[in-house]
């Protein structure tokens, strides 16, 4: 094969190749390698240092490796340019006579973050589920022995224990929720519902709940109906959620008020929008908190949303439940000004 021929394959390939001589020199760059480390050097990279290029020993051993033992090496390293990122390097010991090193590069980020959300998740789970089951574990024993002959003792820590399984039960509820919405994500809904009859039966649900008990509720629509392609179930669940959020994270006797709105655009939609916003009286969330609120297990206080029986999965819960319906969750929030989440549904087209 010519060089020329060569070098036309590699402009084909989409992701990066470098050709390296014996003197650890580009030989020849691929467009996306032009690309990638173009703009930090004038006059083209053939001719330039790999060393200097990539500012890496790791990447250099890699190199080295191939050159040394005639055959292929492979190593994850972190190169700054374009941005910091990981990239898995490939370097390919070529030609015989001629010896030269491809050196192609992958960037892998995306999936070391799948693999690192995957492993953190299992770690949250685990942890979650193991506090309760240390606690009615610690209370069994009491009952076995300290407690034997003590029932008013028991009945405490019979109450206690009940409130640890329930605890138990309701993240085992939400783990099952998240997994079903996650896994029909990509079917969307094609039923035609109405809105205004779904939110009004949660508003009763919520009012009648413990955390509504001393909540006003406000909810005066100005439309006859409101129409979107959606699952019934699902978008219970989404304003159940984000009620009891409003209950739940506010001082008892706060208003909670729910707006319906047309819009006939919004950011990142290209059809007109309903807006239903749920917005309470609490104390809100400081802005740092508000791009990572719809992560699995994440909190702001996690001792005060245990203590009112959250599990951290809701609003995670809520955004797979409305990417299926392809809408999403706007969070406004200032401190001491209560919290605005608004729910964006595409109108039926
Ligand atoms: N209306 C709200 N006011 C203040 N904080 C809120 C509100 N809604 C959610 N949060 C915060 O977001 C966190 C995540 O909410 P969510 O996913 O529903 O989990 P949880 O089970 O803890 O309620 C809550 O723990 C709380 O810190
Ligand atoms: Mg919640």
């Amino acid at each position: 094969m010519q060089l020329g021929d060569l070098h036309l394959i590699l402009d084909a390939i989409d992701e990066p190749v470098l050709l390296i001589n014996t003197d650890r020199r580009i030989a020849h760059a691929n467009a996306p390698a032009q690309t990638m480390f173009g703009e930090s050097l004038r006059g083209g990279l053939v001719g330039q240092s790999f060393v200097r290029l990539v500012r890496n020993p790791d990447a250099l051993k890699c190199v080295e490796q191939a050159f040394e033992e005639k055959a292929r090496a492979r190593a994850d390293v972190q190169l700054l340019v374009p941005q910091t990122a990981t990239y898995r390097l490939t370097a390919i010991y070529l030609d015989r006579e001629n010896p030269v090193v491809a050196v192609t590069l992958k960037d892998v980020t995306p999936l070391l973050q799948a693999a690192q959300m995957r492993s953190d998740f299992v770690a949250n789970v685990s942890h979650e589920l193991r506090s309760p089951l240390t606690t009615m574990t610690g209370i069994i024993e009491t009952l076995q022995g300290a407690a034997r002959d003590d029932p008013q003792a028991q009945t405490r820590f019979l109450e206690i224990m009940q409130r640890e399984a329930a605890r138990m039960d309701r993240l085992i509820g939400d783990l099952l929720s998240l997994s079903r919405v996650e896994s029909e994500e990509r079917i969307r809904p094609t039923h035609q519902l109405d809105l205004i009859p779904v939110i009004a039966a949660v508003v009763a649900t919520v009012r009648e709940r413990p955390e509504g008990e001393d909540r006003e509720f406000v909810f005066a629509p100005e439309f006859e109906e409101c129409i979107v392609c959606g699952d019934a179930d699902q978008l219970t669940q989404v304003f159940q959620n984000l009620l009891e959020n409003a209950c739940k994270y506010s001082k008892a006797g706060g208003k909670v008020t729910i707006h319906v709105e047309a819009r006939k655009s919004a950011p990142r939609f290209t059809s007109a929008v309903w807006a239903v916003s749920v917005a309470d009286e609490g104390e809100g969330i400081a802005e740092e908190h508000i791009p990572r609120l719809q992560e699995r297990f994440y909190r702001i206080d996690s001792g005060r949303s245990r203590r009112v029986g959250g599990t951290g999965l809701g609003l995670a819960i809520v955004k797979h439940i409305l990417n299926r319906h392809r809408g999403r969750l706007h969070i406004a929030s200032a401190p001491g000004k209560g919290v605005c989440m608004t729910v964006l549904l595409p109108v039926p087209g």
